[in-house]
């Protein structure tokens, strides 16, 4: 069992164990700034080898839901540089994850008012939060979006650039670019999204041009070594859909393999749910795409995610499918999730009443070990 409670260099971050904390939006962030409450939630997970943030937004455009962070305001850099502090300060790792929805969103969130952009003007069949006018919020259906003209999209890319400076520059050990879950660099990628035909929308080559022009100028603001990826090949969230995700998530890694990124992590199945989803007309080999990353030349670490518990996650570091493994909900229960696995101890229960939104309820208030022994 002992590899994934051994330190390890990812990319240029060194790390204390190989468990990360997956990205969790958990919409406690008023006014898009990270708040004491966040810095608190985040510090009690420091013992995690890496903490992955939640969705982070690189702009106002890039908003999908009420009260999630952003990276665009002075005052919320200030509340990062807090976040990054506290988790410094506990010995621990922390990347923000760079997000922009794209057509995942509702006019009331994008500046003046504006219809949400995207590769495409379908509308997603998906929901977004949103807060009323009396404050209260609701699910509602997003707003129909716009989609890009094609000398627009190099503005989106530098804001990616602009949004991974400022992160470096708050104390961030580096930045995950958000490329799963049906969120604008998907929407480009996915057949059944993209409908464009420009240099951006038809063959492969095309559908991967925005995720390759963002890593591109990322690694060049940051260094690769800072920079990482996340990919769900299959996950059909946001109403995403691709007729062959393994020849573009294929041609994806092995274009990858020439940045020296920090990571790739590669959602297996679907997010949050069945790990044998399927898309296409056949199951998606996550070894295959492994294997085609490496034959390529890729050497950073592969980072899985999806329903690991704590075997899975030995054996998946063990067997060398996998150099690291990411935590989603079990890092929402307990703070001390590493020491638990470690000791083989039980786990507590996320309640999915407070997930999204609220107070220090289901955020700061779950109890580690010692607590709970006192
Ligand atoms: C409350 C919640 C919020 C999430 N927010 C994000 C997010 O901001 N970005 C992202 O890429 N994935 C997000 N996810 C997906 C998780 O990172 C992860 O892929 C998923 O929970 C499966 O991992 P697990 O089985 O370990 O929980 C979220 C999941 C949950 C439950």
């Amino acid at each position: 069992m002992g590899k994934l409670f051994e330190p390890t260099l990812v990319g240029d971050i060194a790390v204390r164990n190989r468990i990360v904390m997956a990205p969790l939006t958990r919409n406690r962030s008023p006014g898009a700034i990270p708040n004491d409450l966040n810095v608190e939630y985040y510090r009690q997970r420091a013992s995690a080898g890496l903490i992955i943030t939640e969705g982070t937004a690189i702009t106002q455009q890039g908003q999908g839901y009420a009260d999630v962070p952003g990276l665009y305001k002075p005052e919320a850099l200030d509340g990062w540089k807090r976040v990054t502090k506290a988790v410094h300060e506990a010995g621990g790792k922390i990347v923000v994850q760079l997000w922009h929805v794209g057509r995942v969103s509702h006019t009331s969130l994008q500046p003046n008012g504006a219809k949400p952009v995207s590769s495409t003007s379908t509308i997603a069949k998906t929901r977004t939060y949103v807060i009323n006018a009396d404050g209260t919020g609701t699910f509602t259906e997003t707003s129909e979006p716009r989609a890009l003209d094609t000398a627009e999209i190099a503005g989106i890319v530098e804001d990616f650039r602009r949004a991974a400076r400022d992160a470096i520059d708050a104390g961030f050990d580096g930045v995950e670019i958000h490329g799963a879950n049906g969120y604008l660099i998907d929407q480009f990628l996915r057949s059944g999204v993209n409908d464009r035909t420009d240099q951006y929308g038809g063959s492969i080559e095309n559908r991967a041009r925005f995720l390759f022009e963002v890593v591109d100028a990322v690694t060049k603001e940051v260094g690769a070594g800072r920079t990482a990826i996340r990919l769900s090949p299959v996950t059909p969230s946001n109403d995403s859909t691709d007729a062959d995700p393994q020849s573009i998530f294929t041609y994806v890694v092995e274009g990858l393999a020439k940045y020296k990124l920090a990571f790739i992590h590669v959602v297996e199945g679907q997010t949050g749910g069945d790990r044998n989803f399927q898309q296409g007309d056949k199951p998606f080999d996550y070894k295959a795409l492994h294997l085609a990353y490496r034959k390529a030349g890729g050497q950073s670490d592969w980072l899985v995610n999806n329903g690991y518990d704590r075997q899975a996650a030995i054996d998946a570091v063990e067997s060398g499918r996998a150099d690291l493994v990411s935590f989603g909900k079990p890092f929402i229960a307990n703070p001390d999730l590493v020491e638990r696995l470690q000791k083989d101890l039980p786990l507590n229960r996320p309640d999915q009443a407070t997930f999204y939104g609220g107070g220090s309820n289901g955020y700061t208030d779950y109890p580690a070990l010692e607590e709970e022994a006192a």
